[in-house]
Order: C-alpha cells, then sequence, then structure tokens
C-alpha cells in the first residue's frame, strides 16, 4: 500500500479546506487508485467540514494534527482523542517536528498519545527525524530508531500505526528534499527495527512532484507524507496519480 497524505500545518480557512475537500472528493471518486490510501490532515477547525465533504465511505482518510492523551478535562487549548475521532478523524499526528521543536512534544508524550489513539481506534501517524547536526554527525539511522521505539514502547497492539521518517533539515522553506540516497539508511533502520510492528513507513519534506517517484522508489517507503506540494490539490491529485504510477 502507497499512503500519500498531506498535513495543511496551520493554512486554510474552513471554507478553504472544504473546497479543497470537494474537490478532492470529485477528483478520486468512490475508490482510490489501486494500491493508493490517500489522506488529509487539515486544521482542527475544518476535520468536521472536511470529513463531512468528502462523506462517509470516502477512500481519503481524514486527519488531526495533533491530540492529547488524556480523554477529557482541564487541559485548556487541547482536544482528545474521543474529540478528534467525533469530528471524523481517522488518523492522529503525533510528534511532528515543529510540535517537539516549539510545543515541547517528547518521547514521552509522543508514546502516551500513542496509547490514547489507539485505545480510541484512531490510526497513529508518528512522525520522526533528525536534526541538521545529527545527520551531519551520521546518526540519523540511530535517532529515528530511538524515537520510534519510545513512540511505540512494548505494546503488542502498534499494527495500524503509521511511522513518517521526516528529516528536520528537509521539512518547510527553509528545508532542502532528501535525497534517495540520503533517506534508504535511516528507512531500512527503521524497518529492521520496527517493521513487521507497524502498519508502514511513510517519507515526508520537500516531496514534489518531481522528486516523488524517487522517493517511493527508495526500498521500505510505503508512502509520503507531504506539506507545501499538496496544498493546491492539483498538487495533491498529481502526488496521487505518480504513486499510482500514471
Ligand atoms: P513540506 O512538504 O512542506 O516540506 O512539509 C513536510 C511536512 O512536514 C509534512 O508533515
Amino acid at each position: 500500500m502507497r499512503w500519500i497524505g498531506t498535513s495543511f500545518k496551520m493554512t486554510k480557512t474552513i471554507a478553504e479546506s472544504a473546497a479543497y475537500a470537494a474537490r478532492l472528493r470529485e477528483a478520486v471518486g468512490p475508490e482510490a487508485p489501486a494500491g493508493v490510501r490517500p489522506f488529509v490532515i487539515p486544521p482542527a477547525t475544518a476535520i468536521d467540514t472536511v470529513a463531512r465533504t468528502l462523506g462517509a465511505g470516502s477512500p481519503v482518510l481524514v486527519g488531526a494534527q495533533n491530540a492529547h492523551w488524556a480523554d477529557g478535562g482541564p487541559w485548556t487549548g487541547e482536544i482528545s482523542m474521543p474529540q478528534a475521532a467525533d469530528a471524523g478523524a481517522a488518523l492522529v499526528e503525533l510528534g511532528h517536528s515543529e510540535r517537539r521543536t516549539h510545543f515541547a512534544e517528547t518521547d514521552a508524550t509522543v508514546r502516551r498519545k500513542v496509547r490514547a489513539a489507539l485505545r480510541h481506534g484512531l490510526i497513529p501517524l508518528v512522525c520522526v527525524g533528525e536534526d541538521a547536526p545529527t545527520f551531519a554527525a551520521g546518526g540519523s539511522a540511530d535517532h529515528v530508531v530511538a524515537q520510534a521505539l519510545a513512540a511505540l514502547g512494548g505494546s503488542a497492539d502498534t499494527g495500524t500505526v503509521l511511522l513518517a521518517y521526516e528529516p528536520v533539515w528537509a521539512i518547510g522553506d527553509a528545508g532542502r528534499p532528501a535525497t534517495p540516497a540520503e533517506i534508504a539508511a535511516p528507512v531500512a533502520a527503521l524497518r529492521d527495527a520496527v517493521g513487521d510492528r507497524v502498519a508502514g513507513v511513510l517519507y515526508g519534506g520537500s516531496v514534489a512532484p518531481e522528486n516523488a517517484a524517487d522517493l517511493l522508489g527508495v526500498p521500505g517507503v510505503d508512502g509520503l507524507f507531504v506539506g507545501r506540494a499538496a496544498w493546491r490539490v492539483e498538487g495533491f491529485l498529481r502526488l496521487l496519480d505518480i504513486a499510482a504510477g500514471r
């Protein structure tokens, strides 16, 4: 299975998210291309709208960009896994580097959130990735394996978890795309360490139509997790086509 997903991060109004979802529904139809599993992760304000616009039974999964480990209570500013699911999320992104860097997300909090997501039937999409100094020092594989092991813990029920390998130095406007050669070893290390315990290993960081096929060709890569290149729906549709071999 090739998972192709995008996070809108902190972009798009409800109306913009709805327009994106409507176009996606129209273009994808009732069945995704064979072997391709699309997902979209709008801002929390638009999860409900995107899920309703895509409609029940859509082949496009909807996700949340984050959710708390507690089921409810005095956690101002947070949403819980049950609330994310109630809004229409089937998947929850956890531990993105922007959350680790700016919002004090740690391996320990990611682990608690993975537990909570699984408890509520959400697919955890756990982001792992090394920073530039770790990459330069040759520590990428060890770093991401440690993050993945911490997120999964010793639990036996992690078979729905998706991992996204996102080198921090490859993400966003300040990043540069990783090459297939650069991601091969960290991806192989993740597969060796936890491949039989998760549903897939995705790559993310400056993915674009120009590099998508090559990145998908790296052994062990089960999909792509995309930011900017998929924020216009045409970009996302192009990536779905590439994943489908069209
Ligand atoms: P970009 O594709 O914009 O580099 O973002 C990747 C990412 O962080 C996906 O979560």
